[in-house]
């Protein structure tokens, strides 16, 4: 099973960058052309947040024209960018496995690792929140399957980055995750975004990480009042490879630019491994 993460889109309305620099939208072009051209194809693609900069109903139009010719199934949960109505217009399915509640979170069960997306949106707010409900939730999704492997996925990391400007608007409940995601070690992963850059940590007895961008990344800058910025690293998304036989979920980060090669080894004229 091979699942597909991309993240912060931030798609614009057409023909705007954004913040005056960054084409998002030929940014999730090449990412969806990268993902398409995957051998083996990803089973599915999870959108960890911020599909969109202001959560319009504008923007959802061009993020869904834009992943239209993705072949593999989707499954997104809202940043702190999105508008949880204008995302349940834009995926219906999406909107229908959520249920009637007030958040758009559900499970994925069609394929070996069960999927939980969990909806952190604090409407007006950067920062993000797991509220006792939305956690009462997840302590119950997780409770009906304790023995399957489970890969969580959510919008802010239950974690500090050490990003003083990103931590400051981080998960509120965070605690309280970690102890119901210390209860069920069958988690294998928490898949994030919100902060543009791949970060891991060990948390709550699991991993915890954060992927890039499919657009512009957070300046590496880890001083406690580094001023909130952004650089024009290369942008990627990430694989995460359940080998079923291992028990073992890989996680690999994929760049989308054109890069020289590959090459095979060679020395003194022999082919070497
Ligand atoms: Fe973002
Ligand atoms: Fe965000």
């Amino acid at each position: 099973m091979l699942i597909a993460q991309l993240t912060d889109l931030h798609i614009k309305p057409a023909g705007r960058l954004a913040y005056r620099r960054v084409d998002t939208a030929a940014c999730l072009a090449r990412a969806v052309e990268a993902v398409n051209a995957l051998d083996p194809a990803p089973d599915l693609v999870l959108l960890t947040g911020d599909l969109t900069d202001f959560g319009t109903e504008e923007e959802y139009g061009l993020l869904m024209e834009l992943l239209r010719p993705l072949q593999a199934p989707l499954f997104p949960i809202p940043g702190n960018h999105d508008a949880r109505a204008g995302m349940a217009g834009a995926f219906p399915a999406i909107a229908r496995r959520a249920g009637p509640g007030p958040f758009l979170q559900y499970t994925v069960e069609d394929w070996p690792v069960r999927l939980v997306g969990l909806d952190t949106l604090v409407p007006g707010s950067g920062g993000g929140e797991l509220c006792a409900e939305r956690l009462g939730w997840l302590e119950a999704r997780l409770g009906e399957q304790p023995d399957r492997p489970t890969v969580v996925f959510q919008h802010h990391p239950p974690f500090a980055t050490g990003i003083g400007h990103m931590d400051r608007i981080g998960l509120a409940g965070a605690g309280g995750q970690a102890e119901v995601i210390r209860r069920n070690p069958q988690v294998e992963r928490v898949l994030c975004g919100h902060v543009h850059r791949p970060i891991q940590a060990r948390w709550a007895g699991t991993i915890a990480s954060v992927a890039p961008s499919t657009a512009h990344q957070v300046a590496l800058d880890l001083r406690e009042e580094a001023p909130s910025a952004f650089v024009l690293e290369p942008p990627g998304f990430q694989l995460h490879r359940w080998d079923a036989g291992a028990g073992l979920l890989v996680s690999h980060t994929a760049l989308m630019e054109g890069f020289d090669g590959p090459y095979p080894f060679f020395e003194d004229g022999k082919l070497i491994d």
